[in-house]
């Protein structure tokens, strides 16, 4: 017997977690309003600045440890009774995982683990655990968050774009669609697969002309809607 199981395939960003408590990067409240992405978000700044990098980021995984899954993430976790889902997120909450979802590939890293700064196939799980500076890893090199900050590759990036172009259905959540090379995912799904975005305003504008249904709504509404749409009309 074969699955006949139709594929998902979901690109969130920021805006999925943000009713959970975690600020989005770009919205008028945002992360970046508070902080220069200079300062703690580059390569250039691990170099001068380890010690205010390293408090950034335990603040950061202390608070997305402290927060729980909203009815979007949860939507999703039940999307996979009906289909085959794959979530390519760009957020390193943990966030989807928490909620149950399977299939996660995090382009951007995850909080709770933390690397070698000198060795990348060094990575450790450490939870909600703070770094300091001092950290080091079996090889004597100072750890580091295991995010991708801006002036680095995207390791996950072709992994990534092999699960887009599986995808039957897909679903776009919460993201602004500007950081490169994510925003660009959206050009290996197939031509003839829908796609729904998901977000209170709308995204970049897609540089090719196909059919794109806008659910313009936040994510913890707009999401478990799509998906009993999905399951009714597509399961
Ligand atoms: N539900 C759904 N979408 C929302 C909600 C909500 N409740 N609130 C805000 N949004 C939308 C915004 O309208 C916006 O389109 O979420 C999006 C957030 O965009 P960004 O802040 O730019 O976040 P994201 O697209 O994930 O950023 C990409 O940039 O800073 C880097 O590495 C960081 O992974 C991040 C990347």
């Amino acid at each position: 017997m074969t699955d006949k199981k139709k594929t998902v395939v979901v690109l969130t960003g920021a805006g999925v977690s943000a009713e959970s408590g975690i600020q989005t990067f770009r919205d008028s409240d945002g992360l970046w309003e508070g902080y220069s992405v200079d300062e703690v978000a580059t390569i250039e700044a691990w170099q001068w600045n380890k010690e205010k990098m390293l408090e950034f980021y335990n603040q950061r995984r202390a608070q997305a440890a402290s927060v729980q899954p909203n009815a979007a993430h949860e939507a999703l976790k039940k999307l996979e009774d009906h289909f085959r889902v794959h979530i390519v997120t760009q957020n390193v909450d943990s966030l989807h995982e928490r909620a149950g979802s399977s299939h996660v590939l995090h382009l951007h890293g995850k909080l709770s683990e933390v690397k070698s700064s000198l060795d990348d196939s060094l990575i450790y799980e450490i939870g909600d655990k703070p770094v300091a500076l001092g950290d080091k890893c079996e090889k004597g090199s100072q750890l580091r968050p295991n995010v991708v900050w801006f002036g680095e590759q995207v390791p996950e990036i072709p992994n990534a774009q092999l699960i887009m172009a599986q995808a039957d259905i897909c679903l776009i959540i919460g993201t602004s669609l500007v950081v490169y090379p994510a925003a660009a995912l959206v050009y290996d799904v197939p031509l003839q697969a829908p796609i729904f975005v998901v977000d209170p305003h709308k995204p970049a504008e897609f540089r090719f002309d196909r059919d794109i249904t806008y659910i313009q709504k936040r994510a913890s509404e707009g999401v478990p809607e799509l998906v009993t749409h999905l399951i009714n009309n597509y399961g």
